[in-house]
């Protein structure tokens, strides 16, 4: 099996893992990642193959997803052995996926390698911006979030487990806690030129529906 090869098979293993998501973790937003990764390591300064295998896989493993995470990377492990990918190789994947996360990066954000910058800034990308405006009211709405109430505040420095606690939030209070902060998180300047343009398209949403309140 080539290096292309073994990218196909790891793509349709994610697509069996995650093929009915409704969380906004589908499909759609892994071919996203890919897509932003790769722009993002244009001057190929980041290992190619790491960074496409680690956006294909960095959502099989959220302990949003998947309850036995233990399970999840134990698969996610055999299934890589099968196919060949060197040892090294994993575990330079592992060392994106298993830290990568807005919540994982709350309390102690953990350092990663270059191509890790790269695959969390798509990731991150992906929260904001049109696409983040849409999985954020999925997001919410699937959760039992009420879109908007001004009598509840939005949280300072939450905890991870604050962060996974959804009572009491709310879709427009996610912006506050996590989206708008994006930006200045991101690891490359490209990203965040690309950031720039986003943050405008969500302030000014976020505008509107106050204004549009009762
Ligand atoms: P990460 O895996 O990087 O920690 P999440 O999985 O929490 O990020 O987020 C996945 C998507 O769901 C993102 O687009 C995020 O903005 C959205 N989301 C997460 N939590 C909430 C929430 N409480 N309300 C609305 N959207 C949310
Ligand atoms: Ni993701």
């Amino acid at each position: 099996m080539d290096k292309q090869q073994q990218l196909t098979a790891i793509y349709d293993f994610t697509a069996s893992k995650l093929g009915n998501d409704q969380t906004g973790h589908d499909m759609a937003h892994i071919k996203r990642v890919v897509k932003m990764a790769k722009q993002l390591n244009q001057d190929n300064l980041g290992d190619p193959f790491i960074i496409e295998a680690a956006a294909l896989l960095h959502d099989v493993i959220d302990e949003k997803l998947f309850t036995d995470i233990t399970a999840a990377k134990a698969s996610v492990k055999d299934f890589l052995t099968q196919i060949a990918v060197p040892a090294k190789t994993q575990t330079a994947i592992f060392d994106i996926i298993s830290n990568m996360s807005f919540a994982h990066s709350l309390e102690n954000r953990p350092t990663l390698s270059l191509e890790g910058q790269i695959v969390q800034d798509a990731d991150w990308l992906d929260a904001i911006g049109a696409i983040g405006i849409a999985r954020a009211i999925y997001y919410g709405a699937k959760h039992h979030e009420k879109l908007y109430d001004p009598a509840i505040l939005p949280r300072e420095n939450l905890t991870k487990e604050q962060y996974r606690n959804l009572a009491d939030e709310t879709i427009i209070n996610h912006f506050y806690e996590k989206l708008f902060k994006i930006k200045d998180l991101l690891n490359t300047a490209a990203a965040k030129e690309i950031a720039t343009q986003r943050q405008a398209l969500m302030r000014s949403f976020v505008t509107a529906v106050k204004e549009e309140w009762v």
